[in-house]
């Protein structure tokens, strides 16, 4: 039997009158004293509930339909009719109702119809998408992966399926989780008394990658443009807002490109994305704005009508150190930005998005491409309102003495680069790339304060639950 979805009523691709059935769960329900039970029903299908009308005269009132509370999976047989309140545009007379799971100790049931905190939230992470705030994110989320493929499939990048496992820190923050089959009871020690990683799985000191750039860059140095999106790992103790354990990351990579290719190339995909947004999600919009409190519309218009300043990082050191507000983190030429530097310059200074490009070599990787100066890369962060920095990109060095001259200073193994560095000797081309932080994008677009609600099971430190 082919059931109907919230969202084919919705859309009007169901005749009214006819006879449908649907399957959901009850999200509420009132039983009124004239012998009739509204029950508001969700399928996860759209941000829409649906009104089921269960009468009397079904076989199973008094068994079933009077005992039905939050949480129970119903399987409804009945009209769709047009309802007669404002704010709804159907409802279902049912004719038939069936059960198919309870729920047990209704009064312990974690997703009750009160209020809950998303913290709460996160400690249920295996019900919270029955909540209409995480379904939302989640249906966005899903449709924004599907507006990023179109973007690059359109501009003719191809997607490429970089690996998950890796012997090479990309980013070389040394912050990367093992991946072995070593017993841990049982180590085999070589001659220095280190770990002999030769006897492990992969005859090498193994981690999950932090980036898939690398490899990525291989691509562009023959598909020209290329682009890969998947889970990314980073092994570092941040409890803050913005930090995963395991985030996705999106991240492109052009030859014949450089920084300038792709800063445009940066902010037409988001003020892509955004349009895609406000044209088609217009009722999620409104609901998160409500839930969260703020205007959603204008956040996100932000990107779309906002010309993204660019500016080099000296400047913006320049700007920071004239400001008069206290920062609790020192600003001095040489070091990164903190958060409350990237929120001032976005949120108070320039109110919109900021590029900020040529960052002094120490604070980045190995790989980005050495300026004139010798004292900084041609790097780029994309800084957004709230969230800081979203996307962190550069042209890349594909010179070979500059680069292995950067592998000696960063006290690299050359050999661990050999086939990375084979790219600048065969064939090698100027090229840059980028990566966005999933997850931190959608927690800028949906109005959350928190990356752990844009991802549905959160990893961070002492945290992996589900
Ligand atoms: O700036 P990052 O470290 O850049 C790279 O990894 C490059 N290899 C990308 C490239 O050029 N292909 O990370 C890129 C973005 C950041 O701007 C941020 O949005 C996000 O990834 N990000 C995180 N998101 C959530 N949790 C974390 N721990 C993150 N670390 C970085
Ligand atoms: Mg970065």
């Amino acid at each position: 039997m082919l059931l109907s979805s919230i969202s084919q009523l919705i859309k009007d691709k169901i005749k009214i009158n006819s006879e449908i059935t649907i399957g959901g769960w009850v999200r509420t329900k009132r039983h009124s004293k004239i012998g009739i039970t509204f029950i508001i029903l969700y399928d996860g299908s759209c941000i829409h509930d649906i009104q089921v009308i269960a009468y009397e005269s079904l076989n199973n009132y008094k068994k079933d339909i009077l005992s039905i509370t939050s949480g129970c999976s119903l399987m409804i047989t009945g009209k769709l009719v047009k309802s007669p309140k404002k704010l709804q545009k159907y409802e279902i007379h049912a004719s038939k109702i069936k059960v198919l799971g309870w729920v047990k100790n209704p009064e312990k049931y974690p997703i009750s119809p009160k209020k809950h905190s998303l913290e709460y939230l996160r400690k249920v992470s295996h019900l919270r998408s029955r909540t209409k705030l995480i379904s939302c994110i989640t249906r966005i989320k899903h449709n924004i992966i599907i507006y990023i493929h179109n973007f690059f499939h359109k501009k003719n990048f191809f997607c490429i399926n970089t690996p998950l496992i890796t012997t090479l820190d990309t980013e070389g923050s040394g912050k990367m989780f093992r991946v072995s089959t070593i017993d841990l009871k049982n180590l085999f020690f070589d001659s220095y008394k280190k770990i002999n990683f030769k006897k492990d799985f992969f005859g090498k000191e193994s981690f999950l990658t932090v980036s898939g750039q690398l490899n990525l860059e291989s691509y562009a140095c023959s598909m020209s443009k290329v682009y890969t999106f998947g889970p990314t790992f980073r092994a570092e103790n941040s409890n803050t807002n913005r930090h995963l354990a395991e985030f996705w990351m999106l991240e492109i990579e052009m030859s014949f490109a450089n920084l300038k290719n792709i800063m445009y190339l940066a902010e037409k995909l988001l003020k892509y994305l955004c349009k895609k947004i406000l044209n088609n999600h217009i009722d999620e919009i409104n609901f998160l704005s409500k839930k969260n409190n703020i205007n959603l519309f204008n956040k996100i218009n932000k990107i779309i009508t906002n010309k993204f300043i660019i500016i080099d990082y000296t400047n913006a050191i320049n700007i920071l150190i004239k400001n008069k507000k206290k920062f609790n983190n020192q600003i001095l030429w040489g070091k990164d930005l903190s958060i409350e530097h990237e929120k001032y310059l976005t949120n108070n200074y320039f109110n919109g998005p900021v590029i900020i490009y040529n960052y002094p070599k120490e604070i980045k990787a190995f790989y980005m491409y050495l300026n004139k100066d010798k004292k900084t890369v041609s790097s780029m962060d994309v800084l957004l309102p709230d969230i800081g920095e979203i996307i962190g990109g550069s042209q890349r060095e594909h010179r070979i003495d500059i680069l292995d001259q950067r592998i000696k200073e960063l006290k690299l193994n050359k050999k661990d680069y050999w086939w990375y560095r084979d790219l600048r000797k065969y064939g090698t081309v100027i090229h840059s790339g980028f990566g966005l932080g999933f997850e931190r994008f959608i927690t800028y677009i949906t109005g959350l304060c928190n990356v752990r609600e844009a991802i549905p099971f959160p990893r961070t430190p002492y945290n992996a639950k589900f």
